[in-house]
C-alpha cells in the first residue's frame, strides 16, 4: 500500500510540531526532518507534499538556512509557511526586507480572488482572521509567482505558482487562532497533494494510553520510579499512567516551593487519595526563597529553580531502594520554548524563549534515567488523554500553574512579602472567577506583581504601592493565545476587591496582549 505522507522541513519554528499534529488530525501521516535533508533523500522517500516551516531567521542575513533550488524539480507540491514563504520567494528571485509594519498576532487577511484554480483557499471566505508572527516583508516577487492574498499592511501575504503546485503563506495556518487554518491545511493535503487519509485521530488517545502503559513497564523493568507531582494536569496524567503501569513501583513527591497558593497543596493530596496514590510532601519553602534572593533576571530565576527541583529529586531518589527513574510531566511546549526537541535534529536552531523549569535534565553522572511519557503531546491532547482515563473534570480543567510559580509572576526581585501579596490577590481572582461562572470560560488567569509603585488615594490618605496586572487568556494548546473578553463589571469587581483587601497593591491593569507577540507568563 502506498504510504501517503507529508514531509515537513524544519527551519526552527516554535510551531513545527503543531503543523505535524494538524496533519495527523486529518488522518494523514506527517514526518519532520531538518531543513538540510538532502534532495536525494527526499526523492527516495517520495512524500506527497513538502511543507517548509517557519523559523527565526531572515533570508538576507549572513548564512541563512536554505534549501537547494533542485527541490522544485522533484515535482512534489510545496507549501512554505512564514520563513518558509520568504525562502520560497527568495529562491524564485524575489526581494525580502525588514518590514516597516511588523505583523504579530491577529491580522485581517484578504484573498485575491482574481487568481483562479487556487485550491489552497477552496471554500474560504474572501476576508478572514489569520495569525502572523514576522518582522520581514516580501517587497517584490517574480513573474512566475502570483499574489493570492494580502493584509492592510502587506500587499504580499500569500502567493503561489499553480503550475508547479507551490504555495506560500506569510501567516500560520497551523495555529488554532487562524480562522480557516485547518481548512487550508486540509486543502493542501487532500486537494493539492492528493493524500488519502489512513489514520483515525480519535483512536490515537486510546492507542497512546495502551502503548505508553506497556512501554513504561518494559522500560522500567521493575525498577522504582520517582515522580515529581506539581498539582497540574500534566504531572497528574503522568502519575495516572505510571500508577496503571507499574503500581507500587511508583513513588510520588510534591515539592512545596512556597510559590503557590496553599489550597493547591491540599488539593493535590486529595486528588492523589482519589487514586490511592501515596504522596510525600517536601517542605522546600525556605530553600526556594533563599535561592531567589536578589535575583532579577527571568532566565536566571528559571534556571535556579529548575536546578533546585533536580537537587531535591536526586536527594529523594537516593532514599528509595532500587530506584531507576525520575519521571516528569513534561509536555511538548515546555521543550520547544526551552529550545529542546528530542524528535528534531540535534543541530537545529530552535530559539530559546524561556527555560521551563522541568527541562533541565539530570546530570550525566547520575545513574538514574528520565521518564517523560507526555513529552511529545500538547496541553489539549493531555486533557483528552485525561478524559479517556476517566480523570475528573475538576482536575482536568484546572488552570495550569507553572512550576516556578509566583517567582516568574513577581517581576524583578522576589521576597516573602511580595509572595504573600500575590497569594492574596490570586486567591481573590480565582474565587471571583468561579463565583461569576467565568473560571471555565478562560483557560488561564492570574496576577502579576510589577516592581512599579504609583500614587493613589485611599480614605483621604496618599498611598504609594505596587501595580498589579490581571492576565486572563483563551487558548487551546497554549502555543498561541488571545486575552479573554472578561465583562467590565467583573474587571471592576476584581480591581475593587484586590485594591481594598490586599495591602501593598493600589492599582490594577489588564493585560490585553496576545501570544505572539507576548507570551502568557511575563517572565
Ligand atoms: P508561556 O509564558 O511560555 O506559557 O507562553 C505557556 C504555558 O506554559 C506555562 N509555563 C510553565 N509551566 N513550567 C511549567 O510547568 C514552566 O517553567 C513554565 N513556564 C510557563 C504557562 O503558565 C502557560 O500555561
Amino acid at each position: 500500500m502506498k504510504k501517503d505522507f507529508i514531509l515537513i522541513l524544519d527551519f526552527g519554528s516554535q510551531y513545527t510540531h503543531l503543523i505535524a499534529r494538524k496533519i495527523r488530525e486529518i488522518g494523514v501521516n506527517a514526518t519532520i526532518y531538518p531543513y538540510h535533508t538532502s534532495i536525494l533523500y527526499i526523492q527516495s522517500i517520495m512524500p506527497n507534499g513538502i511543507i517548509l516551516s517557519g523559523g527565526p531567521f531572515s533570508v538576507y542575513e549572513k548564512n541563512p538556512p536554505l534549501i537547494s533550488r533542485s527541490i522544485f524539480q522533484l515535482n512534489i507540491p510545496i507549501l512554505g509557511i512564514c520563513y518558509g514563504m520568504q525562502l520560497l520567494v527568495f529562491l524564485f528571485g524575489g526581494k525580502i526586507l525588514p518590514s516597516k509594519h511588523k505583523e504579530y498576532g491577529k491580522t485581517k487577511f484578504f484573498i485575491n480572488n482574481e487568481v483562479n484554480n487556487n485550491l489552497l483557499f477552496h471554500e474560504i471566505p474572501k476576508q478572514s482572521i489569520v495569525w502572523m508572527s514576522h518582522y520581514d516583508e516580501i517587497k517584490q516577487i517574480t513573474n512566475n509567482l502570483k499574489i493570492i492574498g494580502y493584509t492592510t499592511s502587506s500587499s504580499i501575504s500569500a502567493c503561489c505558482n499553480l503550475d508547479q503546485h507551490i504555495y506560500a503563506l506569510q501567516f500560520h495556518p497551523e495555529v488554532t487562532h487562524t480562522e480557516f487554518g485547518q481548512v487550508m491545511i486540509k486543502n493542501f493535503v487532500f486537494k493539492i497533494c492528493k493524500c488519502i487519509p489512513q489514520l483515525k485521530y480519535n483512536n490515537f488517545f486510546k492507542q497512546f494510553i495502551q502503548k505508553t502503559i506497556n512501554q513504561i513497564k518494559t522500560t522500567t523493568k521493575k525498577k522504582n520510579v520517582l515522580l515529581g507531582l506539581s498539582g497540574g494536569i500534566d504531572s497528574y496524567v503522568t502519575a495516572y499512567l505510571l500508577h496503571k503501569s507499574i503500581g507500587s513501583h511508583l513513588y510520588c513527591i510534591f515539592v512545596d516551593t512556597g510559590l503557590l497558593i496553599e489550597s493547591e497543596t491540599k488539593q493535590i493530596i486529595l486528588s492523589c487519595k482519589k487514586i490511592n496514590l501515596y504522596i510525600k510532601i517536601i517542605d522546600a519553602k525556605q530553600r526556594f526563597v533563599s535561592i531567589l534572593n536578589g535575583v532579577i533576571d527571568p532566565e536566571e530565576k528559571r534556571k535556579l529553580i529548575g536546578q533546585e527541583f533536580i537537587n531535591i529529586f536526586q536527594a529523594e531518589a537516593k532514599k528509595i531502594k532500587n530506584i531507576g527513574f525520575i519521571a516528569q510531566g513534561t509536555i511538548y511546549s515546555d521543550m520547544i520554548e526551552s529550545s529542546i526537541d528530542p524528535q528534531l535534529t540535534k543541530n537545529m536552531n530552535h530559539v530559546m524563549i524561556k527555560s521551563h523549569h522541568n527541562v533541565g535534565g539530570i546530570p550525566k553522572d547520575v545513574n538514574i534515567k528520565l521518564l517523560e511519557p507526555l513529552k511529545m503531546l500538547f496541553k489539549d491532547e493531555v486533557k483528552q488523554i485525561g478524559e479517556e482515563l476517566g480523570i475528573s473534570k475538576e482536575i482536568l480543567y484546572k488552570h495550569p500553574f507553572p512550576g516556578p510559580g509566583f517567582s516568574i509572576r513577581i517581576i524583578g526581585k522576589v521576597n516573602k512579602k511580595k509572595i504573600d501579596i500575590l497569594k492574596k490577590a490570586e486567591t481573590i481572582l480565582i474565587h471571583e472567577l468561579k463565583k461569576a461562572n467565568l473560571y471555565q470560560h478562560v483557560d488561564q488567569a492570574f496576577i502579576i506583581l510589577l516592581p512599579i509603585k504609583s500614587v493613589g488615594v485611599m480614605g483621604d490618605k496618599r498611598t504609594y504601592e505596587y501595580t498589579a496586572v490581571l492576565r486572563a487568556i483563551n487558548t487551546k494548546d497554549f502555543m498561541t493565545s488571545t486575552f479573554a473578553y472578561l465583562p467590565y463589571e467583573f474587571l471592576e469587581n476584581i480591581s475593587n476587591r484586590i485594591v481594598n483587601e490586599v495591602e501593598g497593591i493600589n492599582r490594577i491593569v489588564y493585560d490585553i496582549t496576545s501570544k505572539p507577540p507576548s507570551t502568557i507568563e511575563w517572565e
